[in-house]
């Protein structure tokens, strides 16, 4: 059995939470694309851990934990990140498999994310900077270094090949930085990596599919930053989608069972492009207070909205989604008034299809919903939930024709509410 999270959004839903809360059932959990341009934040009593490249699993000591073919590694971030795992007594390395096939992020590709996002000027993606979009541009390419590489006698020869590549195009552009100390960083972490078990993951993963264990896949950023079907040029590098369990693992679409999708009860974006919902005045603003949002990697203020229907309901049919899960319905405690966007208007005409180009003509519809004015942080079953928080999930379950399984009303662990059959039926 293979199951999928992944966000709905643009991303920050949520998902490492509900990761961390759903893999106490698997035996593997494995990540499959993005790489360190994801946060994914966990709270386990009290203490907040934000999880880069290692899947969300790894606080469960009896999970496996899978980097799969289709994350970009940067050896740095993977060698800092275990070590603070190891320095709070998590224990990684005999539980961590990194796919042999899985391409490696050199400093020249921190450089040339940065570079090219200076000669963009006002029309910047907004990039993490982590070197994400050069990483896969390689990858693409032909020109990638893999996991696998580290291992075999010619790597040495195959990054100083690279790596001239990548400074003839930094001499296009302004750039001036040095990359000497952190090449010094990433030759070090390169050494590391060879201690960790790199593996054919591909493999593995059927040899233990065919025993019976259980599979998570984790996804990073969101539907909507998907390269194909996001706001393109504003998205990352990677499918994001539930097709990209497949590529990024190795697996079959035979193999995915539940698709599980993860929203928040309202709308975020980082990072440049078009965001219909979005609030640009008090409203937003308290959003941004009561959601503490700001960026779980780059610390940036998230832009605030509204939930955006229209998006959802896309992304939920891209992914094949059997069941959303919905976060921070905690955050809209205090509001009086709760919107929802259920179309666009475009040119004087109302639309519930996602345009080619979402641009400021794109006119939000809204359906107005009554807040529940309490707090829900502390309620422990579904049907205690106040009656208005019902009505909001009933429509917006209705709306996108997908059962709304759990709701998530704060980031520790066990602030998550399952639906049992019975609740459904309320
Ligand atoms: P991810 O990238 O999808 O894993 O999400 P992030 O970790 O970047 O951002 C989600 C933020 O919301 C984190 O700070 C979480 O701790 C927090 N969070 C998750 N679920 C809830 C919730 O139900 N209520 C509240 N108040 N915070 C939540
Ligand atoms: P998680 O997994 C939110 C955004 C960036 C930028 C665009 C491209 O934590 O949800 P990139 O560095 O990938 O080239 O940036 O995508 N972005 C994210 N936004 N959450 C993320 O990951 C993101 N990863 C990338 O802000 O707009
Ligand atoms: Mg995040």
């Amino acid at each position: 059995m293979v199951d999928v999270i992944l966000g709905l959004q643009w991303g920050d839903e949520g998902k490492g939470k509900i990761v961390d809360y759903y893999a106490r059932q698997y035996d593997i959990v494995a990540r499959f694309q993005g790489g360190p341009n994801a946060g994914h934040t966990l709270y386990i009593n009290g203490e907040k851990v934000v999880l880069h490249t290692i899947p969300s699993g790894i606080y469960h000591a009896h999970t496996l934990n899978l980097i799969g073919n289709g994350v970009v590694i940067d050896p740095v971030i993977l060698k800092k990140e275990i070590e603070a795992l190891e320095a709070r007594g998590v224990e990684v390395k005999p539980r961590l498999f990194i796919s042999q096939k899985a391409h490696l992020i050199l400093p020249t590709h921190r450089a040339l994310d940065k570079a090219s996002e200076q000669a963009k000027g006002k029309e910047r993606i907004g990039s993490t900077l982590r070197g994400i979009g050069p990483a896969y541009m390689d990858k693409t390419g032909r020109n990638g270094l893999r996991v696998g590489d580290v291992q075999l006698a010619h790597f040495d020869k195959a990054y100083q090949t690279l790596k001239k590549k990548h400074l003839e195009l930094l001499s296009h552009y302004a750039f001036e930085d040095s990359i000497e100390e952190e090449e010094k960083a990433f030759l070090e972490a390169i050494e590391y990596l060879r201690s960790l078990q790199i593996i054919r993951a591909e493999y593995r993963l059927q040899d233990w599919y065919q025993s019976g264990k259980r599979i998570l896949a984790e996804g990073a950023q969101g539907s909507m930053l998907d390269i194909d079907f996001g706001t393109y040029p504003y998205v990352t590098s990677s499918t994001t989608l539930a097709a990209g369990v497949c590529t990024g693992l190795g697996l079959s679409p035979r193999q995915i069972g539940e698709v599980i999708g993860v929203t928040k009860a309202y709308c975020t974006r980082v990072g440049g492009g078009p965001f219909p919902t979005e609030l640009l005045d008090t409203t937003g603003e308290q959003l941004r207070q009561a959601g503490h949002e700001y960026g779980a990697t780059t610390g940036r203020p998230r832009r605030c909205g509204w939930i955006d229907l229209v998006a959802l309901r896309y992304t939920c049919m891209l992914n094949g989604v059997t069941q959303v899960v919905m976060t921070k319905t905690d955050v809209l405690d205090h509001f009086h008034t709760i919107q929802a966007g259920i179309a666009y208007r475009l040119n004087n005409q109302e639309i519930s299809e996602m345009p080619f180009y979402l641009n400021e003509q794109v006119i939000p519809v809204y359906q107005h919903f009554l807040g529940w004015k309490q707090p829900v942080s502390q309620v422990q079953h579904y049907h205690q939930l106040p009656e208005e928080l019902k009505i909001y999930l009933s429509f917006i379950e209705n709306y996108l024709h997908v059962p709304i399984t759990g709701l998530s009303n704060g980031p520790e662990r066990h602030q998550l509410l399952q639906r049992t059959a019975e609740a459904m039926a309320d």
